[in-house]
């Protein structure tokens, strides 16, 4: 069945140059990077066309975190807009294993999107690129994967990877994570938001 929201592909493009301007900022060599790469898929093919929007409870709190992460500045702005076009289409779906240190509340407090990659709204090789929601006072598993990650955070959640202590990027802030660190993410008294960007000839799903 073809995927009733589908379009003429403008809310993908748009969104992946407004993601691509947002890790403009960084002149970390790895988001820069990632930033050629999001570029280069501006026009990727479509994905699967079986696939079905849908969105979990935990989705509830996107406004709240769309409109906080909007008033940050122009750039994020822009970026929210194309993804608040974009969501219609997306298959929003929890992560299907746990991890240590998770919250109690993680498995119905979150709900992950796959936006590039499988299940996606295009497809390109290597790399996949989705967005995370997290519930306030959510604290999501410890994990790890292959592919290297640039994440863009779009609240003031705060990360944990490898042996560091947590930090907060604020909204816009950029990090990067080597291939199969240990990493976690955790909201406050707000929703929390952030886009991953994986890397990979084999990336795997978030
Ligand atoms: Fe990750």
């Amino acid at each position: 069945m073809r995927n009733p929201a589908a379009d003429d592909g403008a809310a993908i493009r748009e969104f992946l140059s407004s993601l691509a301007d947002a890790l403009a900022g960084s002149a970390e060599p790895p988001v820069k990077a990632m930033e050629t790469r999001i570029r280069g898929a501006v026009d990727a093919a479509g994905a699967d066309m079986d696939r079905m929007p849908r969105r979990l409870p935990a989705c509830s709190y996107l406004p709240a975190a769309i409109a906080t992460a909007r008033a940050a500045s122009g750039a994020i702005a822009r970026l929210m807009d194309a993804f608040a076009a974009l969501e219609p289409q997306l298959c929003w779906y929890c992560r299907t294993t746990t991890g240590p240190h998770a919250s109690d509340n993680w498995a119905d407090g979150h709900a992950n999107a796959v936006i590039i990659g499988p299940n996606g709204v295009r497809s390109r090789p290597g790399l996949q690129i989705g967005i995370s929601l997290l519930a306030p006072h959510v604290r999501y598993p410890d994990h790890s994967h292959p592919p290297e990650e640039v994440y863009l955070a779009l609240s003031s959640g705060r990360f944990q990877h490898g042996t560091a202590p947590w930090f907060e990027p604020g909204i816009g802030g950029t990090f990067h994570n080597v291939p199969n660190i240990t990493h976690a993410m955790a909201s406050g008294a707000a929703p929390f938001l952030a886009i991953w960007c994986l890397w990979s000839a084999g990336a795997s799903r978030h």
